[in-house]
């Protein structure tokens, strides 16, 4: 009996030696330690044996040691498996660059920052304002009072409390002068809206882009050279413009500054309404009226301002046919322009 258990023993080492997998090593357990295993063998055997008890005990020690060994072995194997898992799985790696769809900017973004670099590189800084503005800041303080005909063409969006949303950057004027008095020079670019059917080139939410410049001497001439010097860096070449008279209550002369449509040549096109100029740029010396309502000394000082179409320079300059794309929110529009 002795004899049998050492040769089983010495079987079991050799064969856990050999054994590559978990599924083998099962195998070997049953062999050893199964129902009709070498051990139960073993154990069946013991009746004919003198010495009951050494040989009990050397069976039983022996079947300590296979489960002992069998459970070592099959923790390697476990652990093994996992290993392995973790080596062939994908690696995370921060510092690799995977292929993301990036955004872009809107053009009205980029139109706008174009044309405040040209004026901040000439003095101007650059004002934020609000879209929900009073009848005092959009129409009063501007000479525009009630009644005045000049208010139907920018019939708004009136809220419950009486204001409403801004028809034109002018609404900031009478705020900016008061802010910070004369001499002044800003730019103000903001949202505005009308109650306004829409086709190729009107919109009811739309971008402008005001401008303002008061100190003493100012005429008409500087108001020109401020205009041209910002479209021909804008366009990046000689762009052919047209001033015509103007009627807008707040300014005096007041003018209409168009240029020469970029998307037909001057031609004819839905864009320009077949005229071959888009009205860009309105603009004209500040109403004396409008400068004592700012706070602003009329003795001492004049003053200019234009309400630049932001909208209509973003059409020109990238060639957008239909205003109505800028709201559209259509990615397969927008997505065209510069990444981020
Ligand atoms: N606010 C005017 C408009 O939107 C434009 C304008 C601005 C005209 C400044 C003259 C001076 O119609």
């Amino acid at each position: 009996m002795k004899a049998r258990i050492e040769e089983l023993r010495l079987s079991f080492k050799a064969a856990l030696a050999e054994c590559k997998s978990g599924a083998e090593l099962e195998e070997i357990r049953i062999a050893y330690l199964g129902k009709k295993g070498h051990i139960a063998e073993l154990m069946k055997g013991l009746r004919d044996v003198a010495d009951k008890k050494e040989a009990g005990q050397l069976i039983n020690g022996l079947k300590t040691e296979i489960e002992a060994a069998i459970a070592e072995a099959d923790e390697q194997f476990k652990r093994a498996a996992i290993e392995a898992q973790v080596r062939s799985a994908k690696k995370y790696n921060p510092t690799l660059v995977t292929e993301r769809e990036l955004g872009s900017y809107h053009p009205i973004t980029l139109a706008t920052r174009e044309v405040c670099d040209v004026f901040l590189g000439m003095g101007f800084t650059v004002e934020n304002f609000d879209e929900i503005v009073d009848d005092y800041q959009c129409f009063e303080a501007l000479n525009i009072p009630k009644h005045h005909p000049a208010r139907d063409m920018q019939d708004t969006y009136y809220l419950d409390n009486g204001q409403l949303l801004k028809t034109h950057t002018s609404a900031a004027q009478n705020s900016i002068m008061k802010k910070y008095g004369a001499p002044l020079r800003a730019i103000f670019p903001g949202r505005c809206f009308r109650n306004e059917s829409t086709d190729a080139c009107h919109e009811n939410t739309f971008f402008q882009m005001e401008g303002m410049m008061i100190d003493e001497n100012i005429s008409i001439s500087n108001l020109i050279y401020f205009m041209k010097t910002m479209l021909s860096e804008v366009f990046q070449r000689d762009v052919k413009v047209r001033l015509r008279p103007g009627f807008f209550p707040f300014v005096e002369p007041g003018f209409e500054l168009d240029i020469n449509c970029a998307i037909c040549g001057g031609e004819g096109c839905p864009s320009c309404k077949n005229s071959g100029w888009l009205e860009l740029c309105p603009c004209g010396m500040i109403h004396p009226r409008v400068l004592e309502e700012g706070g602003i000394d009329t003795e001492k000082y004049t003053g200019f301002a234009f309400g630049l179409g932001l909208t209509r320079l973003a059409m020109m300059k990238y060639g957008v046919k239909d205003i109505r794309d800028f709201n559209s929110g259509s990615l397969k529009s927008l997505s065209q322009f510069k990444s981020i």
